[in-house]
């Protein structure tokens, strides 16, 4: 694969030659090489394994002209190393068997440095930054201090939230202590991260859209902030702040920090744009689902979005969530080299 920074300039809403795209999820069940791995290795195995890691990390992209890869990790070990017991249970998802849910549970949650805890993946970074050998950025990730307080919280996914909701509205004083740990250690993680050599970061408030402004602003605003202000302390690592169902958030998460907001297919891009206004990039936004229609129409659902931002500095092409395990793999290389063809420029002055 020829090498390429299109993603990172993009992250800094410089000119490109063609818009990068990478997929949230793109190492995982929809391909072949990965479910082959595992059947010898649970989730927990590839994560904390470094060459597994590794390996996995470079499946997609071995596979498909990508302008970006991800660190093969997940969002919830974080929360091993702050005492909890996490599992992935097959057909249930992460379960944990120690949930947060009273002021003695806050106490007790240690606040370890990454090198402590998460040294796997730190180190998993640095040896696929060794075999890309520059080909393309590296992006190291974390999830953001509300969807993580809602896992530890809840004890795994939830639809409504209302036992993380509880605890927010009545032991305020509660929540604020787990929100401003979780920030501390979510915060060096991904500026750990950043040393061990990822190119760009991204923060995961998978589930902040289910907060109405003013409860965002309120219980969580603070802690999104405090932790990305850790993350670029010394660096000017580029951070996709990332979340879905937000398109009544969009300033708040903006103020909230980060060089890139990644919207969900809920709203127009056109319409994020308007909201978020030019001085920051923009990272979306197909609908996973849409890599499931014919092909025709994939590319017809792609260059309506890619013509919502024609002009705009700074757009990166991505799914609005997570690849469906199911997806097929020729629909995936069709869309990436589609956003390539779209909207290559013959020449550009870079
Ligand atoms: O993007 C990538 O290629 C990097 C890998 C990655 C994983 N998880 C691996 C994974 C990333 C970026 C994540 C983030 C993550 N994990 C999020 C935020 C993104 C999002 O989708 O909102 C969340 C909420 C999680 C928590 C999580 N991990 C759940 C709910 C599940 C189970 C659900 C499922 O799809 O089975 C996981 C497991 C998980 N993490 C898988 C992968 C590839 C599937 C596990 C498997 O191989 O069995």
């Amino acid at each position: 694969m020829p090498q390429t920074d299109r993603f990172l300039r993009a992250c800094r809403q410089e000119p490109v030659d063609a818009t990068p795209i990478w997929l949230m999820r793109q190492a995982g069940r929809y391909m072949a090489e990965y479910r082959a791995l595992r059947e010898r290795y649970s989730i927990l195995d590839l994560i904390r394994t470094p060459d597994l890691a590794t390996e996995v990390t470079l499946q997609p992209i071995r596979a498909f002209n990508l302008d970006a890869a991800i660190i093969f990790a997940d969002i919830l070990p974080i929360l091993v190393g702050m005492g909890l017991d996490l599992k992935f249970v097959k057909g249930d998802g992460p379960v944990i068997g120690n949930p947060v849910r009273t002021a003695t549970d806050v106490d007790q949650l240690a606040t370890p440095a990454p090198e402590e805890t998460l040294a796997f993946t730190l180190q998993a970074i640095r040896q696929v930054k060794s075999e890309l050998a520059g080909q393309v950025p590296l992006i190291g990730f974390s999830g953001a201090p509300f969807t993580l307080a809602s896992y530890a919280i809840e004890g795994g996914s939830s639809r409504n939230y209302v036992t993380t909701k509880t605890l927010m509205y009545e032991h305020p004083g509660t929540w604020h202590k787990l929100m401003a740990k979780l920030a501390t250690v979510i915060g060096h993680y991904l500026k750990a991260q950043a040393e061990a050599g990822a190119d760009a970061l991204q923060m995961f408030d998978s589930w902040v859209g289910a907060l109405s402004p003013a409860d965002y602003q309120a219980y969580v605003m603070p802690y999104s902030q405090h932790a990305i202000q850790i993350a670029k302390s010394d660096s000017n690592t580029p951070l996709i702040h990332f979340g879905t169902g937000t398109a009544g958030l969009l300033p708040l998460l903006k103020q909230a920090g980060g060089d890139v907001i990644g919207v969900d297919w809920r709203i127009d891009l056109a319409a994020a744009d308007r909201q978020l206004g030019r001085d920051i990039a923009l990272q979306g936004n197909l609908d996973p689902i849409v890599l499931f229609a014919p092909i025709p129409e994939i590319k017809k659902q792609a260059a309506n979005i890619l013509d919502m931002v024609k002009d705009r500095p700074g757009h990166i092409f991505n799914l609005g969530h997570g690849i469906h395990k199911n997806t097929p793999v020729d629909h995936v290389a069709a869309l990436i080299d589609f956003v390539h063809e779209y909207t290559a420029k013959d020449s550009i002055s870079l």
